[in-house]
């Protein structure tokens, strides 16, 4: 299988991490960028969960997406499909599927900030669908949205529910810069994962094989190997934990025992106390109204909304109107 050509926005990815790292593990409460989990083996750890009994996000969103492709690309009639975030793009192919049977599509261009997941993928669709232009992006799906190629009218997916992943500030902050990218009339394809109980809840992102405590160590494994950091990622308990006020699980990195950990590469030396925690991610979860609100704050109105059969995953189909 001959490489998919890939686009880089990435130049000191070690810069970056600096940055992110001096600012979250000197903060009081201290925290990391949840981007900083994908680096190969993360992409691979993520790969894993997706297949996971009790994380049923990807399951319930690809029934959504089997059902509604074809109307998706009907009421769309997309030229190109941009995809951000997409990994392993293996859902997306539902969708390209029915846009290429509907006629319209001429260009796929996925957008990860991991470069393995992407140059994966992108060279498995581009050998499936010859006729497909792809062109694959590596870069900061917050920063780079500029930097975007592909003909009108286009349909930008955010699928997994990984929307969720950022705080509400930063959520309308991202919504907005989709919406100036886009023309009047151009789409967004939105997976939103949905507000339910706290045990089903924190079982997906508390897995009894251990692959998502793997998948959140693996944020210490890259603060070594970038940084040059002395983190034994055995000296942290994962704890993944429903906070029902905010609506969002927080994944979290509790130290066993009290700790100093040297990162020259940030000139820094990090002392834990036991039982202190860093905070690697939230996933927030939605309720339609919340969806809705949301997208018309950023200029979208909303066209469809589809559940899975268990109401667990909603995917909205909206239309920009405004800038
Ligand atoms: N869309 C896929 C993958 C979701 S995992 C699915 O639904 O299964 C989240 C993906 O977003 C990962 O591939 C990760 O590398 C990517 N990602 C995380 N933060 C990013 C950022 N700031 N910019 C671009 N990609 C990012
Ligand atoms: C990518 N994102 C939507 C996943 C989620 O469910 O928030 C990342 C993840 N974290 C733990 N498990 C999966």
């Amino acid at each position: 299988m001959t490489e998919a050509d890939l686009e880089s926005h990435r130049s000191d990815v070690a810069a970056e991490l600096r940055a992110d790292v001096r600012e979250g593990l000197t903060a009081a409460q201290k925290w990391l960028p949840p981007k900083w989990f994908y680096d190969a083996e993360g992409s691979k750890l993520f790969e894993e969960i997706t297949a996971l009994p009790e994380y049923y996000p990807t399951r319930s969103e690809r029934e959504v997406l089997a059902g509604r492709a074809a109307e998706i690309a009907e009421l769309t009639g997309a030229h190109t499909l941009v995809e951000l975030g997409s990994g392993s793009s293996e859902k997306t192919r539902l969708l390209l599927d029915a846009l290429t049977a509907h006629g319209t599509l001429e260009s796929f261009v996925p957008m990860d900030v991991s470069e393995s997941a992407l140059a994966e993928a992108a060279t498995a669709i581009s050998a499936d669908y010859p006729k497909l232009e792809v062109r694959g992006v590596v870069g900061d799906f917050t920063r780079h949205l500029q930097l975007l190629p592909g003909t009108s009218p286009r349909v930008v997916a955010f699928l997994g529910g990984t929307i969720g992943n950022f705080l509400p500030g930063e959520r309308a902050e991202f919504l907005h810069s989709v919406r100036e990218v886009l023309d009047e009339g151009e789409w967004l394809l939105l997976g939103t994962d949905l507000v339910k109980d706290r045990d089903t809840l924190e079982r997906a992102y508390d897995d009894s094989a251990g692959v998502t405590a793997a998948f959140n160590r693996n944020v210490l494994r890259v603060i070594n190997a970038e940084l040059d950091a002395d983190f034994d990622p055995d000296d942290f308990d994962h704890v993944a934990y429903w906070n029902a006020d905010q609506e969002w699980i927080e994944m979290r990195l509790r130290a066993r025992r009290p700790l100093q950990v040297r990162i020259p590469g940030a000139d820094l030396v990090v002392p834990f106390a036991e039982g202190e925690h860093i905070r690697t991610e939230v996933s927030a979860k939605f309720r339609a109204a919340g969806v809705e609100a949301e997208l018309g704050a950023a200029g979208f109105a909303l066209e469809r909304w589809w559940t899975d059969s268990r109401q667990r995953f909603g995917v909205s189909l909206a239309r920009s109107v405004r800038a």
